[in-house]
């Protein structure tokens, strides 16, 4: 049944040149026949929680920015956001260009188009989808909220996309300024420069890891020296150090080889980071980036700069959470993310009144999820808010 809401999606997508499915995704609706469309209908309808992708096959280097991914500018309706990984991965059609796209294309994208490793896709995907996306329609925003996510559960659930405050996207980016100040997700050229002063200092003109370990801790510092509601706990406090070291990890070309495979040129980071583009040629890195080696380039930046987790008490008042650092020093903090994702899905979707397809799609989401956390944790107790999945 075409209703209303169905035919603004549609023009909306003829507008913007992404679909989702079968159609190409840098292709227009113009000339499309009812069929496809029809299948883009039906791609945006309720379709519930999906089971995960798995991992791909092949993960050597090859190459990414290829003719059928060229990079477009932006159109009106296509929505961009915090994380330039994503962003970049859209603009090349890796993902629908619309900036819309399901948890399991994102899964699929990040591991064919950057070569991140399937443990931590899924992990950061699906605790994303749990608090950023749309349970009913399977689809998040990278961005912005947008009605391409399709008909919302109701409030308290947000369903706003990753710019989001507060529940994924946090303080202190690299990048992106505090949502304190107004803007939480637009690329920052103060801020950018800081990066290109650190990688000249201290990685030879390089983005590399000593760089990274002073843009994380200076970002930290102007924080806890401005924003009065900085907040640098769980979650935040693992994404925060993950993302200073995933450039390093995903942007640098699959070609490099040696102590080149490991330092970023700036040229290429602004590309990725403000016009969310691949070099010419790029090549994705060689060999799956994942869990493991993200953990390893977190405590190279930890024990370069240690900073505890912890909030502003007022501007310049930084207070450690005594506990979330007991917890990273000598427990499980995978286990406590996964505890913090849960808590906030409870929150945002209160389990009496889930039913029905939401709370299928909730308990299959959070399956989805605890698939990457088991991968870590052998002994972190699985939680079932929504029952379990039927399959
Ligand atoms: C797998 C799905 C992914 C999700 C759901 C995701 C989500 C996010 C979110 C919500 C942020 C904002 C955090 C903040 O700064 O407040 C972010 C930042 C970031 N993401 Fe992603 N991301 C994903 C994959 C990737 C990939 C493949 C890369 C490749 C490099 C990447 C690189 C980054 C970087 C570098 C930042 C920090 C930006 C800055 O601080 O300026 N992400 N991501
Ligand atoms: C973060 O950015 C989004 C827009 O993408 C905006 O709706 C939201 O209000 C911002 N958050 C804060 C706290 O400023
Ligand atoms: C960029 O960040 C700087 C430093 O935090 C800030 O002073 C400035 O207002 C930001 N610029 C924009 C356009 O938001
Ligand atoms: C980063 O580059 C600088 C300058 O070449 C070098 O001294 C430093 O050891 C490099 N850091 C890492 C972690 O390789
Ligand atoms: C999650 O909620 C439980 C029960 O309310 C609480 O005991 C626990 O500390 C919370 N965990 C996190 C990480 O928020």
């Amino acid at each position: 049944m075409l209703t209303a809401y169905n035919l603004l999606c549609i023009l909306a997508l003829a507008l913007t040149g992404a679909i989702a499915g079968a159609i190409e995704p840098f292709a227009s609706l113009s000339g499309r026949t009812d069929a496809e469309i029809e299948h883009f209908i039906r791609s945006n309808k309720v379709v519930g929680g999906r089971p995960a992708p798995g991992p791909i096959a092949d993960t050597s280097s090859k190459l990414v920015n290829d003719k059928h991914h060229p990079w477009l500018p932006l159109l009106p309706g296509q929505t961009r956001g915090v994380c330039p990984g994503l962003n970049t991965l859209a603009s090349h059609g890796w993902l629908p260009r619309s900036g819309v796209a399901s948890p399991g294309q994102i899964v699929t994208a990040v591991q064919e188009g950057l070569n991140m490793g399937w443990d931590l896709a899924v992990l950061i995907t699906y605790a994303a989808m749990l608090v950023d996306g749309n349970p009913l329609t399977d689809l998040l925003s990278i961005g912005s909220k947008t009605f391409l996510t399709g008909p919302a559960p109701p409030k308290p659930a947000i369903v706003g996309g990753l710019n989001t405050h507060a529940v994924f996207e946090g303080d202190a980016s690299l990048t992106r300024g505090d949502a304190f100040f107004g803007d939480n997700h637009s690329f920052n050229e103060t801020l950018f420069d800081q990066l290109v002063q650190a990688s000249i200092a201290f990685g030879g003109g390089k983005y590399n890891a000593s760089a990274a370990a002073e843009v994380r801790f200076n970002r930290v510092q102007q924080s806890i020296a401005t924003n009065p509601e900085f907040f640098f706990s769980i979650p935040r406090y693992a994404t925060a150090f993950a993302e200073a070291i995933f450039p390093i990890g995903f942007f640098v070309d699959g070609r490099a080889t040696g102590a080149a495979a490991f330092e970023l040129d700036l040229t290429v980071a602004r590309g990725f980071f403000q016009d969310s583009r691949m070099p010419k040629d790029f090549h994705r890195r060689d060999g799956a980036f994942g869990l493991d080696a993200t953990g390893a380039g977190l405590s190279f930046l930890v024990n370069a700069h240690f900073i505890p987790p912890g909030f502003n008490q007022g501007v310049g008042n930084y207070v450690v959470d005594q506990e979330t650092l007991d917890i990273f020093n000598n427990g499980d903090f995978i286990c406590a993310l996964y505890d913090f994702f849960v808590n906030k899905t409870v929150e945002l979707y209160p389990t009496p009144k889930a039913k029905g397809v939401l709370r299928q799609a909730l308990a299959q989401n959070l399956a989805n999820f605890f698939l990457a956390v088991r991968s870590a944790s052998s002994t972190c107790p699985e939680q079932f808010p929504y029952g379990s999945v039927h399959n």
